[in-house]
């Protein structure tokens, strides 16, 4: 449908633009200044600090332009004496409370407050009364909160509420004397930080960057997150090679998640610069004997030597070729060109919980976008939790339903905290999710998915109703747990509920930030799951090069395969369960060392960039590969460029064919891999249907809903390495006092990480 356009004068100049707009955001649009504290694109309405006024004829006085939507005719007039004396007003009633301190205030350098004082040079000061006073405090681990330099402009509270569901910060006590807090003075919350983000002043900070550095000592880099699928675009602020903290500050980076990040992604970089890194290779020349630190040329020629003894006694296909969906597309490519083409084994995959495979295979509709996501419609989600797990996604779907009026089906035996949302609530028996997906996709199940999960089989007729007549955006997302059946007939849900006024768009949700990469690169076609492959080490699989490192759940039960190999090459940042049994170990760099590109669970591409040099000897991930492939006889040509692996992906990878970097420069318009779509070739409901009817639904039902951070939280190899992270895994204890960082006052001892940070 075309939108309807209005005719508004802004300063004397003529604009065609869409009708109902925000007039802040047209006059914003179209090159016209306008400042405003609390204004705040896609969050409910403020109004409270009467900066963005403007002057519209026949209006009897100055209008706030961030409550006024654009009508046909509109003349408006942005600048002039008399709304600079307003906004002048303004101001100065703001400082009145604010101490003039900024050369301490740890926001100085990026304040709007400062930037406006600043900007307008020689404001007055006519209050001459005390101003009130507060002692700065802890909020959490994350959070410091200096309360006096307040204005009140409410986008911390409304973020919490709307981005995150939480509510966890609010307004307390009256009038002049009102301050930000929360309560019991401790914050019990997914620890986002996404309100200290959004405080356009010193109030709220962030705890573990205090009192580093300024904002202009430090290198910004725009990059992704190395955590999640959502794949968020972050400014990674470094100095003198150490990266200091991550925002998502608009002033720096513009990407898919705006200025949202959560705990993880804006937190957890301590990782990269930590005291343990890997710091040279090392070889274990005996089994049971000690890594001995080795140069490169002398690991690359040792592993080099090793594997073609393997291959010669055992042939190609005794060695297993393992890769990580943490790393970059261009390792992974390389790495799989590595296996295929210089080892020749058939025997490679990646060390991810959970394939995408058969869901790609049967691909039958677009993946949604997360925008695609805020404006849908209605949203199928069928297990998993975002919230947690893929909080960007979480946060989507929150204000989908919230500011955008989306309607919310939810498939879960957890019931997890999007239920509030929830315009349908399937609470399944456990593990029987699949059962309501079948009924779904065909209502000849009903009564099969109702008795096997427990629920009403009308609520599921409803549900079905409740997508059939969507007008607009289905977006149907799904936890990568589900079996592969049950992934085969996702794929295919278009060819179920696309119809005439409707798109039905799919977002999976794997657990890490490549994990579709690691299935495009093809690290992951051969079905071959990791614990296959390490169910036949010592037997059919003798050697293992392994860029990143098993998951804890997949060394359950197995925890001596790795010894049973004859050799084992470890690519790594830091000793594990995984280079504890390596005969070589080799230091890979960080996200933040290297350039790349990792594909997020949108199927959006989007550029990993070198922050700081590789720490140490550390090396990028492909170039350790392509190092040891030149030793063997290949060159794969690429020299030390990352953009000439991405050159060589697009021309082997049909669905990222024409892209190069300077293509994906721009953070703000990712680019999408063009999937190939296809009907499907199987009887995918049959097959469904034969698992769902074997299903065991004797679990009892799940009534607790888990407590916020249940994930988020729970440390993986990364996230332990940062001390703030312990506190919060061990249930983020309040400290004796608040005016102290709980860090210098509560020390935690944890087992080994078992999470997925
Ligand atoms: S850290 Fe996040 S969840 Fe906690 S109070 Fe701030 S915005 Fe709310
Ligand atoms: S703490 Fe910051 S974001 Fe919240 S109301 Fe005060 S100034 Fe605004
Ligand atoms: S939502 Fe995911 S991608 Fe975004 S900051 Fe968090 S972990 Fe990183
Ligand atoms: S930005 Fe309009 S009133 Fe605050």
């Amino acid at each position: 449908m075309a939108t309807e356009l209005a005719k508004v004068t802004i300063n004397g100049k003529l604009f065609e633009v869409p009708k109902g707009a925000r007039l802040i955001d047209v006059c914003r649009e179209k090159g016209f200044d306008i400042p405003s504290f609390c204004y705040y694109a896609d969050l409910a309405l403020q109004a409270s600090c009467r900066m963005c006024l403007v002057r519209i004829e026949k209006m009897p006085k100055l209008q706030t332009s961030c409550t006024i939507t654009v009508t046909d005719g509109m003349v408006v007039t942005t600048q002039s004496e008399e709304i600079e004396k307003a906004q002048r007003g303004m101001t100065e009633f703001l400082l009145a409370n604010h101490p003039l301190d900024c050369p301490v205030c740890d926001r100085g350098g990026e304040c709007e407050l400062q930037e406006m004082t600043f900007d307008w040079g020689g404001l007055e000061e006519r209050f001459t009364e005390q101003k009130n006073y507060y002692a700065e405090r802890y909020l959490s681990p994350m959070v410091a909160n200096d309360p006096q330099r307040c204005i009140l402009c409410k986008r911390c509270t409304r973020v919490c509420d709307e981005w995150m569901g939480e509510e966890a910060i609010e307004a307390g006590g009256r009038g002049a004397h009102t301050v930000i807090g929360t309560y019991l003075g401790w914050l019990d919350c997914s620890q986002c930080g996404n309100c200290i983000e959004v405080c356009p002043t010193g109030t709220l900070l962030d705890a573990t960057y205090r009192h580093q550095t300024r904002p202009w000592e430090l290198a910004q880099t725009i990059s992704t997150c190395n955590f999640c699928s959502d794949g968020c675009q972050m400014s990674v602020g470094s100095r003198s090679g150490e990266v200091r903290r991550v925002v998502a500050r608009d002033r720096y980076v513009n990407g898919i998640n705006g200025e949202f990040l959560c705990v993880k992604g804006r937190f957890g970089h301590p990782f990269i610069n930590h005291a343990d890194r890997i710091r040279t290779p090392m070889i274990r020349y005996k089994k049971g004997g000690k890594l001995i630190p080795a140069t490169w040329d002398e690991a690359i020629r040792h592993v080099a030597t090793r594997l073609d003894e393997v291959a010669e006694a055992h042939g190609r296909n005794a060695i297993g070729v393992v890769g990580s969906p943490r790393l970059t597309n261009e390792s992974l490519h390389v790495l799989r060109r590595f296996a295929t083409e210089l080892v020749g084994t058939e025997n490679y995959t990646t060390t991810d919980l959970y394939s995408l495979q058969t869901f790609f295979e049967n691909l039958g509709a677009p993946l949604a976008t997360h925008r695609d996501i805020r404006y849908a419609k209605t949203i199928v989600l069928i297990g998993g939790d975002p919230s947690e797990l893929q909080p960007l996604t979480g946060k989507q779907v929150r204000q989908a339903v919230r500011n955008g009026g989306a309607q919310l089906i939810l498939v879960n035996p957890i019931p997890i905290r999007l239920r509030e949302q929830a315009a349908i609530f399937l609470h399944t028996n456990p593990g029987t999710e699949e059962a309501v997906l079948l009924a779904l996709a065909d209502s000849a199940n009903d009564q099969l998915a109702a008795k096997k999960g427990g629920i009403n089989s009308e609520h599921i007729g409803k549900a079905r109703e409740m997508i059939a007549n969507t007008a607009g955006d289905v977006v149907v997302m799904f936890s990568a747990a589900l079996s592969s059946e049950a992934q085969a007939v996702l794929g295919q849900f278009a060819t179920v509920f696309g119809g005439e006024g409707r798109r039905v768009l799919l977002h999976p949700l794997p657990l890490f930030n490549n994990s579709i990469g690691a299935h495009d690169m093809g690290m992951m076609d051969r079905h071959l799951s990791p614990e296959q492959l390490l169910d036949a080490a010592g037997e059919t699989i003798r050697a293992m090069y392994v860029a990143g490192s098993f998951l804890p759940e997949h060394l359950k039960d197995r925890a001596d395969a790795l010894s049973k190999l004859d050799f084992l090459v470890v690519q790594e940042l830091f000793e594990n369960e995984t280079t504890a049994s390596a005969d070589v170990v080799l230091p890979a760099a960080s996200y933040a060392e290297v350039d790349g590109t990792f594909t997020n669970n949108s199927g959006q591409v989007q550029r990993v960039r070198q922050s700081i040099p590789p720490l140490h000897q550390s090396k990028a991930d492909w170039m350790i590969v392509a190092q040891l492939a030149k030793e063997l006889g290949l060159d794969f040509g690429y020299e030390l460029s990352a953009s000439a692996v991405f050159r060589d992906i697009a021309k082997n990878v049909p669905a990222y064919s024409g892209m190069t970097y300077p293509l994906l420069k721009d953070e703000s318009q990712p680019v999408q891999a063009h999937y190939a779509t296809a009907a499907s070739e199987s009887d995918g409901i049959a097959e469904l249907r034969k698992q769902v009817e074997n299903l065991d639904a004797s679990g009892e039902k799940i009534t607790v809903t888990p407590k916020v951070g249940t994930e988020l939280f729970r440390l993986g190899r990364l996230t332990e390495k940062v001390p703030q992270f312990q506190l919060l895994a061990s249930g983020n204890p309040r400290p004796e006092t608040t005016a102290v960082s709980p860090l210098y006052q509560i020390t935690v001892l944890r087992e080994q990480a078992n999470g997925h940070g």
